[in-house]
């Protein structure tokens, strides 16, 4: 049995016919990665989506999302980004209970044989993300109450560095360290993934491996300058697939777009020549 989860990331909503950075229509480029999840060949167990769900966590925007992802129909779990209000996005998806009622918007869900756990970063006003003691010690726990299963932990900042410096300067500046520790003393964790970046990004991280991934519309440029320019680009989109199967995680990326084929290697049973 394999389980699958898509991880569809930082899709910046806004309201219809409003574009983003005054440029891009992120919605067309969100329905389009919502139909590539629907094409995929397996459908997968759920899809999670690590924030910057909106671009302002404006009530018309979450509206807005709510109508673009209501042709997926496996569960799909939200959290939040920099860019979303976390109270606006409970008020906006009451259907979505496994938000709970915490002062934080983290939760465990059981997908398959995984489980999921959605920690928050979001610190209010403010770009860059924090985890933390209350929030972390809300880890540890669910952690040790899931020592059996295989876990996916998912957040919007990602804990590590990336080289690209303006992002790192809006990274998780706070609890870091901390999080590498706790996820070390739990080796059930299969992966770490993470948004904010708009690009794929894999780094070593307490003996598992965490991740970025690209979003459904805009790229950030890849730049390792450490004063490289803020900007965005429209590489192709993309999202994660990170597929669980006989105690093995693996994860691809996909594109979304059309493309050439597919188109057979083989006829009648010979290599085409
Ligand atoms: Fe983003």
């Amino acid at each position: 049995m394999t389980t699958t989860i898509v991880q569809l990331t930082d899709p910046h909503i806004r309201e219809p016919g409003r574009l983003a950075y005054g440029r891009i229509d992120t919605a067309p480029f969100l329905r389009r990665a919502v139909d590539a999840v629907l094409r995929l060949p397996q459908a997968p167990d759920a899809v999670v989506m690590t924030g910057d769900l909106t671009d302002f966590g404006r009530p018309a925007e979450y509206e807005h999302l709510a109508s673009l992802i209501a042709p997926l129909p496996m569960p799909v779990f939200l959290l939040p980004g920099n860019h979303d209000d976390r109270e606006q996005l409970r008020r906006s998806f009451p259907q979505h209970r496994y938000f709970g009622t915490g002062r934080f918007l983290q939760y465990t869900a059981a997908v398959g044989e995984l489980t999921l756990i959605a920690l928050d970063t979001v610190m209010p006003s403010e770009s860059h993300g924090v985890l933390c003691e209350e929030r972390l010690a809300w880890l540890e726990q669910a952690l040790d109450a899931h020592r059996g299963r295989p876990l996916v932990v998912a957040m919007h900042h990602p804990p590590f560095r990336t080289l690209i410096g303006h992002m790192d300067r809006i990274g998780l500046l706070a609890g870091a360290k901390a999080l590498e520790a706790i996820v070390a003393r739990h080796p059930n964790v299969q992966r770490v993934i993470c948004g904010h970046l708009h690009r794929a990004i894999d780094v070593r991280f307490g003996g598992t491996i965490a991740s970025t991934a690209p979003g459904p519309a805009h790229q950030v440029a890849l730049d390792l300058a450490p004063d490289a320019a803020s900007a965005w680009l429209l590489e192709p989109p993309c999202f994660r697939i990170h597929a669980w199967s006989e105690g093995c995680m693996v994860t691809h990326l996909a594109f979304v777009g059309e493309f050439d084929g597919p188109h057979p290697f083989h006829e009648n049973g010979s290599l085409i020549d």
